[in-house]
């Protein structure tokens, strides 16, 4: 893979509006459901992004055929249910496609799929999820980095699916989806609320499943026998919508997102409100702006509808804009904050006590070449970078089109100057 970079000229304000994607975090879920489904799924809003094309090809593996017509809208349909593995090379590149092992498991009755490790962020157990199929009455062994799971029948069962950090996201979909075809009725307790988990329900629904309280901690799903293909759309992303609105408030600008679901975001319009931005928003639409100096916020991710995790960096840019001392705490994944050493080598002033980051405002970020290494500080990264005094080279802009669907494009229609170049590496030092 060519590696890229994106370069950012700092100190244009951004203005304008802009169309949100699907959401990333909910069609990947969904595109896992459809290994369930008897005939074909007609699906909108997938957006086009490198994690959607790595389960495009895991889920090509286990033989679904999967295309994207001319509208854009994506259509699956089983060929053939003999491969059951999900391989290392694959599953390792991008973790979330560990949620095919619930609907093969349930479907197929056997399912393989590579453990898929940790990653920048930190450590990613999946120990919720084997615990929630082995409730269901799944035999299930890891043997050489691989999960295997067995089940000639799946059978309802109460499952209490809370963690250390409270709920897991993607381990309430994988029971989900497997307790759709089991014998009997499934309750999952503390089970994950996020919006992407409700549209997954309402997904797995659409394909005929019985699902009630999804959205809530306690969902219930009474087992069906079969499930049919069917035509639906995925929900707007609210974590890319954020993401832009940080990055034009940041600019001191000010941006009109469409296709925004508002209610997705209560916890961020509280957190920028708090720290001063201008927020105003209707049924399908959010308008910020930059009202004034941004003041300092204390800040802890929380799990839905908390703020997001997924927002606590490009959060963190923004604050760097800010006067007085904003405190950032990531209670789900504390080592988050690969991004924080970054930001230094731009000029802001970090303190990093215990994962406990004080960014002190009021010093000017400057341009300078940064590292990526997850997705969203890379996109983090870009805010500094749009912000900072002079050029800025974001490094490995894989990590950014993971989730985020030509971000330099939407940018650059509301002002930025930002440009994608091929990354070159420095020539081999002569060993000595
Ligand atoms: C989902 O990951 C999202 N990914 C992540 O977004 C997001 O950061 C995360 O939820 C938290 O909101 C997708 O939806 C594809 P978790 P997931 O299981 O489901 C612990 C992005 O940027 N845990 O909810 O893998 C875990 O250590 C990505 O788009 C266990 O202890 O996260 C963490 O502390 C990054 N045991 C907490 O739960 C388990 O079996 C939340 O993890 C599973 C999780």
């Amino acid at each position: 893979m060519a590696l890229e970079k994106l370069v950012v000229e700092g100190g244009r304000r951004l203005h304008g509006e802009v169309v949100v994607g699907g959401a990333k975090n909910a069609a990947l879920p969904i595109l896992s459901a459809t290994l369930l489904a008897d005939g074909t799924c007609d699906l909108g809003g997938v957006p086009r992004l490198r994690d959607v094309d790595v389960l495009a090809r895991i889920l090509g593996v286990l033989g679904l055929q999967i295309e994207r017509d001319p509208l854009g809208r994506v259509q699956t349909r089983i060929l053939s249910e003999d491969a059951s593995t999900a391989p290392y090379e694959l599953v390792s590149m991008m973790r979330a496609s560990f949620c095919v092992l619930g609907p093969l498991l349930a479907r197929r009755g056997y399912a393989k799929v590579s453990l898929p490790g940790g990653c920048a962020i930190g450590d990613r157990p999946v120990d919720l999820h084997l615990k929630g199929l082995r409730a269901l009455g799944a035999e299930i062994k890891i043997e050489h980095g691989y999960v295997i799971a067995r089940a000639q029948r799946l059978r309802g069962a109460n499952i209490y699916l809370g963690g250390p950090t409270g709920c897991t996201v993607l381990g309430t979909a994988n029971v989900m989806m497997a307790a759709c075809l089991a014998d009997g009725t499934t309750v999952i307790e503390h089970a994950a609320v996020e919006p992407e988990i409700e549209d997954l329900a309402n997904f797995l629904k659409a394909m005929g499943a019985s699902i009630d309280g999804a959205g809530s901690h306690r969902i219930t799903i009474r087992g069906v026998r079969r499930l049919e293909g069917c035509r639906y759309d995925v929900i707007p992303d609210r974590i890319e919508a954020a993401t832009l609105m940080m990055a034009a408030v940041a600019t001191g600008g000010e941006l009109l997102l469409k296709n925004v679901d508002p209610t997705h975001l209560e916890a961020v319009f509280d957190k920028l409100r708090e720290a001063g931005v201008s927020v105003a928003r209707n049924c399908k639409t959010v308008a910020v702006a930059a009202a004034e100096p941004l003041h300092e916020v204390e800040l802890n991710t929380l799990p839905y509808p908390g703020f997001p995790t997924d927002l606590q960096a490009q959060m963190m840019a923004l604050m760097c804009t800010g006067t007085g001392a904003s405190v950032f705490t990531d209670r789900i994944f504390p080592d988050r904050l690969q991004h924080v050493s970054e930001f230094k080598r731009m000029g802001a002033r970090i303190l990093n006590v215990n994962n406990t980051c004080v960014v002190l405002g009021g010093s000017p970020l400057q341009g300078a070449p940064v590292m990526a290494s997850d997705l969203r500080g890379g996109a983090a990264l870009v805010i500094a970078g749009l912000i900072a005094q002079g050029q800025t080279e974001v490094r490995r802009v894989y990590h950014i089109d993971r989730g985020y669907e030509d971000l330099e494009g939407k940018l650059r229609a509301l002002g930025a100057v930002i440009r994608r170049e091929a990354d070159e590496l420095p020539e081999k030092p002569p060993a000595v």
